[in-house]
């Protein structure tokens, strides 16, 4: 498939902090933030989605960035070297979700695609594999907060049998506009692992379509 998802790591944080500047234009998470959810919190996961014909193209433009990275002069020589990603490892990350285990409830803290590769799938591949994430480390619940005005993340929330619980007023400080909570029906129950099932089956087909249509 030309999509893979992947863990996030360090070195992807300056193209998280790009497409979350994109994503949400007045309300970011600092570079910081990432970079403590990485480091510090054990019960969070965070995810990237990369286009793999992004890659190859400007890999195959870069050439071989080995034989090219700088070496470290005296006295810092015995330094590992930082965590770096090449352009070519950056700008392929297309989209990047996260979230928290609390006791098994699993809170969605953020979920975002480029604006450019917005309704091909990406988001909702996201959302699957952190739902598949959930399953992994034992959550029975999903949850998240989303605006009440953001109608694609609703929609997308709704697929995925995200259902309103109750309102949070005022939630988002830099406009004061009311949250939703929106909590999933228990996602170990038969009835559940059915529908997800049927979904990601049906997605997985159409972005197998796609990349063949990509080549
Ligand atoms: C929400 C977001 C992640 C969706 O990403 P995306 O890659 O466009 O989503 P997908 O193409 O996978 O769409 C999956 C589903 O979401 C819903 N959806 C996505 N965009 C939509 C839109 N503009 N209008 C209505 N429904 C939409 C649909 O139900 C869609 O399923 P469908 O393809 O069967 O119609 C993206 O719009 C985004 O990054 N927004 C900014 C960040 C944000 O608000 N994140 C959510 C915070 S709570």
């Amino acid at each position: 498939m030309r999509y893979v998802i992947e863990r996030m790591t360090m070195a992807d944080l300056p193209r998280i902090t790009e497409i979350e500047k994109l994503a949400y234009p007045t309300s970011q998470w600092p570079t910081s933030a990432y970079r403590r959810e990485l480091q510090d919190n054990n019960w969070a996961h965070y995810i990237v989605v990369r286009d793999t014909v992004i890659a190859q193209r400007l890999q195959a433009q870069e050439g071989d960035l080995t034989q090219t990275a700088p070496r470290r002069a005296f006295p810092f020589a015995f330094l590992q070297p930082r965590p770096q990603a090449s352009e070519a490892q950056l700008q392929s990350i297309v989209g990047y979700a996260g979230l928290w285990l609390m006791v098994d409830e699993a809170h969605v803290t953020t979920i975002a695609t480029h604006p450019s590769v917005r309704r091909r799938g990406l988001g909702e591949l996201l959302l699957v594999a952190l739902i598949d994430i959930g399953y992994e480390i034992g959550a029975r619940w999903m949850t998240l907060e989303v605006r009440v005005s953001n109608e694609p993340a609703k929609a997308l929330y709704h697929k995925y049998g995200f259902k309103i619980v109750s309102t949070r007023p005022r939630y988002y400080s830099d406009n004061n506009e009311d949250a939703y909570i929106m909590w999933t029906d228990e996602i170990t129950t038969p009835a559940y692992r059915q529908m997800f099932a049927e979904h990601k089956t049906a997605l997985f087909e159409r972005l197998k379509q796609e990349s063949t249509v990509a080549g």
